[in-house]
């Protein structure tokens, strides 16, 4: 069957999500059932309780994907899941999902991992981000700086030595008190806020080095609260949370912008649920624009976990010739380029 349709599939962390894509670029369907309104009470997500909410979800999610998108299993001609990086127990649910079917249709099956799924969520419903180019891909979980010399291939430029960006946004939200997940929450905060009423420090600024720490940056936003509270000082949320986002902000593009000139590359490409944040697009794009580069990122929605990313990975995968087989395991480690 040569449908071009794909049928995607993440639970990689606490959203169920089901997709079907054609072409690997045209959205058919887009279903997320997002978690977070469960894991909210704890303050973070609880690996147990979010693969029990996975199984529940799994099979109506996909039928709610076939539905939006009019048309039937037997319309599929490849089924893509996420294998990692994730939580274990999370990714079990999907994959398992995604065998059974890919068994019970005699359809092939292709493991994708969840960091190429973020990067081709930029590939989406258009046509012209082409390699050579620089990425940042910033999650909850990662943050990656790479080099796509071609489609497929990925040069690790830098990573983070600590904390992820998103992880350093959700628990300074947290112990503000702000709901889970905290990016969006900070970036609320921030807006009307001075983003130069804090001195943060940035780590790893040194010029050539591409890896990226958090660590300090959260300690030090995380001491400033105690000792604002110790001294019975309110805190300005706003000024803060302006001042923390930037100094994440202004990290990210200070070595962003420093890749694209040592790989002498004119196109730069955002990924991630980090990469929603809007005064982040905003002031990449003012820098974009100044050295003459192109910028490009996915619309909001796509930036954060969902299953059409994972479609389009997993369909050019398969295209280029990658299946894998019912042995396919949950790697919650699983790195870019390992597979
Ligand atoms: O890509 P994603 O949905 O899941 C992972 O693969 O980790 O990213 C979620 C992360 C969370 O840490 C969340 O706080 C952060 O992305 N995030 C944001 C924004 N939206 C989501 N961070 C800053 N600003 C946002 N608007
Ligand atoms: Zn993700």
């Amino acid at each position: 069957m040569q449908s071009g349709l794909t049928l995607g599939i993440e639970t990689s962390c606490d959203e169920t999500a089901a997709a079907v894509i054609k072409n690997g670029t045209e959205i058919l369907s887009n279903i997320v059932l997002s978690q977070i309104n469960i894991h909210q009470k704890y303050g973070g997500v609880v690996p147990e309780i979010a693969s029990r909410k996975h199984i529940e979800a799994i099979f109506p999610v996909i039928e709610e994907a076939l539905q939006e998108a009019q048309i039937t299993l037997e319309d599929i001609e490849v089924i893509a899941v996420t294998y990692g990086p994730g939580l274990v127990g999370s990714l079990l649910v999907g994959i398992a999902a995604a065998k059974a079917l890919a068994f019970a249709l005699s359809k092939p099956l292709v493991g994708v991992n969840h960091i190429e799924g973020h990067i081709y969520a930029n590939f989406l419903n258009r046509q012209d981000v082409q390699p050579p180019f620089v990425c940042l891909t910033v999650s909850g979980g990662h943050t990656d700086l790479l080099l796509i010399p071609k489609f497929g291939e990925y040069e690790i430029i830098g990573r983070t030595r600590d904390d992820a960006a998103g992880e350093a946004f959700d628990k300074v939200a947290r112990v503000l008190g702000l709901p889970y997940p905290g990016g969006p929450q900070i970036e609320r905060q921030a807006k009307g806020g001075n983003r130069h009423a804090i001195q943060f420090p940035r780590g790893m600024l040194e010029a050539g080095n591409f890896d990226f720490s958090f660590s300090g940056l959260k300690t030090a936003a995380l001491n400033y609260l105690n000792e604002m509270r110790q001294k019975g000082l309110a805190v300005g949320v706003s000024d803060f949370a302006a001042s923390f986002q930037w100094a994440i902000i202004d990290v990210l593009t200070q070595k962003l912008l420093a890749a694209a000139e040592k790989y002498k590359v004119d196109q730069l490409v955002l990924s991630g649920g980090v990469a929603a944040n809007s005064a982040f697009r905003e002031h990449v794009q003012e820098c974009a624009d100044e050295r003459g580069l192109q910028l490009f990122y996915p619309p909001a929605h796509l930036c954060t976990d969902n299953a059409a990313m994972i479609g389009s990975a997993g369909y050019f995968r398969y295209l280029a010739g990658k299946r894998s087989d019912y042995y396919l395991n949950a790697l919650p480690g699983l790195r870019l380029g390992d597979d």
